[in-house]
């Protein structure tokens, strides 16, 4: 673990729903807390997934991420310690999904979440922003704020559909917000290596994204599903599990860099 290193910011986007953004971000960062890096999860979805996911009851708090953005609330104020060693969330509250709406009319509207980071810039070795399924205010928010996107894809029927409107929303907050800003990592969610549509996928996956492919691959595994009702992430609610240790071995790739 390194001090000096500047705070890695990924967005966890793709505006598909159902891929695995939330479990990705929820288990790789329960994962590279495990490996000693101070991580902060900041839920940008209104269903509050992230949040529940890593055992936090957004209810009990006064202010959430929807404060941050629209009332110049400091990040600070809404970061939560978790359960787990060196994990911390920014909560979202179900009063997020007006943020969209109310944005419009901001100020800055674009970089209100990358003002509200560098408040805690050098806080954290990581930042996972659960993004949710959509390319609004919210998600471009996160890409303008973000040093990098990842983004899972699920290998099944699709799979690339919305990766090109993706690229192209990519592109226009890097042109104008974000110049640095750049899809470095694509993840294969769910799967499953008996399935030939899986392997299709990923052939396919590594044609349009050679260099930003992570070699580990993050199986179908129902206790990645179960987990979440349980308040845990997969590294403590099953540490031994296939789901477990992929999202280990992904901790690994991704902080060597
Ligand atoms: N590797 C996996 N194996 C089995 N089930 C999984 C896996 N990853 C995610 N799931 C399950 O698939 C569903 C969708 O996953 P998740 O919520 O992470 O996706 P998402 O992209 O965040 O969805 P949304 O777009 O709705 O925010 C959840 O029920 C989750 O538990
Ligand atoms: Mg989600």
């Amino acid at each position: 673990m390194s001090e000096s290193k500047p705070t890695k910011i990924f967005a966890v986007a793709n505006q598909k729903g159902g891929v695995g953004k939330t479990t990705t971000t929820i288990s790789l960062s329960a994962a590279l807390a495990q490996l000693g890096f101070r991580v902060l999860v900041v839920d940008l979805d209104p269903q509050g997934n992230a949040t529940t996911g890593v055992g936090v009851d957004a209810r009990q708090f006064e202010r959430s991420m929807y404060d941050v953005l629209l009332n110049d609330v400091p990040l600070v104020d809404v970061v939560e310690p978790t359960g787990f060693n060196n994990l911390f969330v920014a909560p979202a509250t179900l009063d997020l999904a007006a943020v969209e709406q109310e944005l419009t009319a901001v100020i800055s509207r674009e970089l209100r979440l990358k003002r509200a980071l560098e408040s805690v810039d050098g806080d954290f070795d990581y930042v996972f922003i659960d993004c949710p399924p959509s390319l609004g205010l919210i998600t471009i928010n996160a890409f303008a704020a973000a040093t990098d996107i990842m983004v899972p894809v699920q290998c099944e029927f699709y799979a690339l559909e919305g990766l090109t409107q993706l690229q192209r929303i990519v592109d226009l907050v890097q042109k104008n917000l974000n110049a640095s800003l750049r899809i470095s990592k694509v993840v294969l969610t769910m799967y499953d290596p008996r399935n030939t549509l899986t392997l299709d996928v990923a052939k396919e996956v590594k044609r349009h994204f050679p260099e930003e492919l992570c070699s580990t691959v993050i199986p179908r595994t129902v206790r990645l599903a179960e987990a979440p009702s349980f308040g845990q992430p997969i590294t403590s609610f099953d540490p031994a599990s296939k789901g477990a240790k992929a999202y280990v071995a992904l901790a690994e790739e991704i902080s060597n860099g």
